[in-house]
C-alpha cells in the first residue's frame, strides 16, 4: 500500500538534511587531497568558479524539478512534460546512487573501524610506515572490511527506517551543527601548531603552474561530487521540501556551507601536514595514514583522533542516507511500495554492491573492470560518468525543455519574491555553460582534448 508523503517538518530541517547530504567524505577526505595534488590555491579558485557557474544552477534545476511536483525524477518528468524521454534518466540516477553508495559505504566502514581503534588507543605510538601497514592490513582483510561495511550499512538503514522527519531530519539537525563546532575546534588547533602558516600558504597562494587541464577537470568533478549533483539526490530531497522554502536562498546556503566545510577541512589538514614535515600530495591515504601520525604528536591525541573520525562518520552517514533515499523514494513513488519494503529492497541491492567493493582489495582483487578493481571502477564511474551525465541531463531539461513558467514559479514561490537576476543567471548557466563544460569533461576523459 502506498503511504502518505510526509515532508521535512521545517525549512531548517530541509536545509540541514541537504547540507548533510552535500558534506561528506567528498569534503573532508577528497577535497583536501585533490587540492594538495593540483596546486592548492589555483585549484580552489577554479573549484569556486565551478560551484558558482555549474553547481549552484544545477542544484537549482534539481530543486525546481523536485519541489514543483513533490515526486521522484521519473514521476516529476512525467507530470511536468508528459511522454518526455527524459524520465528514463531517473533509472540512471537510481543505478548511480546504488553503485556510489555501495563503494562509499566501504570507506565509511574504514572510518568506523578507525573510530573504534583510535578509541582503544591502537592508533598511537607508530611510525608513519606502520600507519601505512595498519591501513593496508585493514583494507586487505576481507572479513574485517566486510564486517565494518555491514555495520555501517545497518546503522544507515536503521536511521532511514525512522522516516524523513524522525530519522533523516532529526539526525541532520543534531549532527550538522556538531560537525561545524568540531571542525572549528580542529582548525584552531591546527592553526596554533608551529609552522602552520606554511600550510595556509600552500592552500591559498594561487599558482596556476600546478593546475593544468587535469586540475580543472578534477575541480569540476569534485563540485558535482561535493554538492551531491546528478544522481537525482536533490530532486528526491526537494520533493520533500515545503512550498514555502525559498529555493535560491536555500541553494546558496547549502553550497556555501558545503564549500566552507571543504575549506575548513583544508585548514585542519595542511597546517598540520606542514607542521610535522609531511607531504601534502599523499593522495587518498592522507586521512587514514597521515592523520594518526599527526594526532599522536598532539597532547590528548586519543581524544582528537576519536573526535576526528566520529566527525567523519557523521559527515558520511548523512551522505549515504541521502544516497539511499533515492531508490527508496523511487520505489515508493513508482511501485507504490511501503517505506519498509522499499528500504528492504534498497538495503539488499546496496549490500551486494558494498560487499563486492569491500572485497576488491582482497578476495576479489583479481576482478578487473576497465583496468581497475571493483572499488576503483565504481569510484571512477560514479562521479565521472553517472553524476556528470545526470548533471548534463537536468541542466538541458530545465534549461531547454521545461516550461519557463514552472521555473519562474519555483524561483519566486508563485510570485512572492523577485527573480529578476536569478532567473536569467540560472537559465543562462543551464543552457550554455553547464552543457559545454560537461561535454568538455567527457571529451577530456576520452582523450579528445
Ligand atoms: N556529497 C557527498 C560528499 O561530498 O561526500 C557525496 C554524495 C552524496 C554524492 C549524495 C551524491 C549524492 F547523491
Amino acid at each position: 500500500m502506498s503511504e502518505k508523503r510526509i515532508g521535512f517538518a521545517t525549512r531548517l530541517g530541509a536545509i540541514a538534511a541537504s547540507v548533510g547530504s552535500a558534506v561528506g567524505l567528498g569534503n573532508i577526505w577528497r577535497f583536501p587531497y585533490q587540492a594538495g595534488q593540483n596546486g592548492g590555491g589555483a585549484y580552489i579558485l577554479v573549484y569556486l568558479l565551478c560551484v558558482l557557474l555549474l553547481g549552484l544552477p544545477i542544484m537549482m534545476s534539481e530543486f525546481i524539478i523536485g519541489r514543483s511536483t513533490h515526486k521522484n525524477m521519473r514521476g516529476a518528468v512525467e507530470q511536468l512534460t508528459p511522454k518526455s524521454p527524459f524520465k528514463v534518466f531517473a533509472y540512471v540516477g537510481v543505478l548511480g546512487a546504488l553503485l556510489i553508495c555501495g563503494y562509499y559505504s566501504v570507506v565509511c566502514g574504514w572510518v568506523l573501524e578507525y573510530v573504534v581503534d583510535s578509541g582503544e588507543g591502537l592508533l598511537l605510538g607508530h611510525t608513519p610506515e606502520q600507519y601505512s601497514e595498519i591501513f593496508n592490513s585493514l583494507v586487505g582483510a576481507p572479513q574485517r572490511c566486510v564486517l565494518w561495511t555491514l555495520i555501517f550499512l545497518a546503522l544507515n538503514f536503521v536511521i532511514l527506517n525512522k522516516g524523513i522527519n524522525k530519522g533523516i531530519e532529526r539526525m541532520a539537525n543534531v549532527m550538522m551543527p556538531l560537525l561545524f563546532v568540531l571542525l572549528i575546534v580542529f582548525c584552531v588547533n591546527s592553526l596554533m601548531l608551529p609552522n602552520s602558516s606554511k600550510g595556509l600558504d600552500f592552500l591559498f597562494s594561487i599558482d596556476f603552474n600546478g593546475l593544468g587541464w587535469k586540475g580543472v577537470v578534477d575541480a569540476m568533478g569534485q563540485a558535482f561530487m561535493s554538492l551531491s549533483l546528478g544522481v537525482t539526490c536533490l530532486i528526491t530531497y526537494s520533493s520533500y521540501f515545503s512550498d514555502d522554502n525559498h529555493l535560491m536562498k536555500d541553494a546558496v546556503t547549502i553550497s556555501s556551507l558545503d564549500t566552507l566545510v571543504a575549506i575548513l577541512a583544508g585548514i585542519v589538514i595542511f597546517p598540520a601536514v606542514f607542521s610535522f614535515g609531511m607531504e601534502p600530495n599523499a593522495g587518498p591515504k592522507l586521512i587514514f595514514e597521515i592523520l594518526p601520525t599527526i594526532f599522536q604528536q598532539m597532547p590528548g591525541g586519543v581524544v582528537w583522533a576519536v573526535l576526528f573520525f566520529v566527525l567523519l562518520f557523521f559527515a558520511s552517514i548523512t551522505s549515504t542516507i541521502s544516497l539511499s533515499e533515492i531508490p527508496i523514494t523511487f520505489l515508493i513513488d513508482e511501485y507504490k511500495l511501503s517505506r519498509g519494503k522499499a528500504i528492504a529492497i534498497t538495503a539488499v541491492l546496496m549490500t551486494v554492491v558494498a560487499v563486492l567493493s569491500a572485497l576488491s582489495f582482497s578476495t576479489l582483487s583479481d576482478v578487473i573492470i576497465a583496468g581497475r578493481n571493483i572499488f576503483d571502477f565504481l569510484d571512477f564511474v560514479g562521479p565521472n560518468f553517472f553524476m556528470l551525465l545526470g548533471g548534463l541531463v537536468t541542466a538541458v531539461y530545465v534549461g531547454w525543455f521545461l516550461d519557463k513558467k514552472v521555473v519562474h514559479d519555483q524561483l519566486t514561490n508563485g510570485g512572492k519574491h523577485s527573480a529578476r537576476f536569478t532567473h536569467p543567471y540560472i537559465i543562462f548557466c543551464l543552457r550554455f555553460i553547464a552543457p559545454v563544460a560537461i561535454i568538455m569533461i567527457f571529451l577530456y576523459y576520452v582523450g579528445i582534448i
